[in-house]
């Protein structure tokens, strides 16, 4: 009996927690969607599935999905390696897109990790400020 008023306020914290935060989200995936139309669609293409052997796929892959700050270092910096992915290498050059704004590179990242079947936190401009520092940019 006692423990209703208790379950009841957790809910209403939590139900107001996710009103809080699931628009920003939501609104930080729509601008991001634009930037990656405009930004990396060419390559990536417009389901994240890349191009076999020049451009890597962006769909349920470990740079996607993981580490932050090595993703925003991608971005930063662009890539120059072999990497492989599913079985395939991909050794084009991806140029630096250090000319984007820290709004621009945090929504484009929330918008990868949230689409083409990825799911996972978004990316805010404090991370990005962060990097950008730490790369000295
Ligand atoms: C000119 C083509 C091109 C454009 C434009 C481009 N990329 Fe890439 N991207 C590549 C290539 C090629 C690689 C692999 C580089 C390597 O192997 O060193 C890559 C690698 C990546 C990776 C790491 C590997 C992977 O598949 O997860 C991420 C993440 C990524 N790009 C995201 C982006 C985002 C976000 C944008 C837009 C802001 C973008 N790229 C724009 C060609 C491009």
């Amino acid at each position: 009996m006692t423990k209703y008023p208790l379950l009841i306020f957790l809910f209403l914290v939590f139900t107001l927690i996710s009103w809080q935060t699931q628009p920003g989200l939501k609104a930080s995936v729509e601008r991001g969607k634009n930037v990656y139309e405009t930004y990396c669609l060419s390559c990536h293409q417009a389901d994240g599935s890349g191009v076999p052997r020049l451009n890597p796929p962006l769909s349920k892959v470990k740079y996607v999905t993981g580490d932050k700050k090595e993703l925003i270092t991608i971005i930063m910096n662009g890539l120059d390696k072999e990497i492989e992915i599913n079985g395939e290498f991909y050794s084009n050059v991806m140029a630096p897109h250090d000319f984007l704004k820290d709004q621009e590179i945090a929504d484009v990242l929330t918008y990868v990790r949230n689409s083409f079947g990825n799911k996972a936190s978004a990316v805010t401009v404090a991370e990005v400020k962060a990097v950008r520092s730490s790369l000295g940019k």
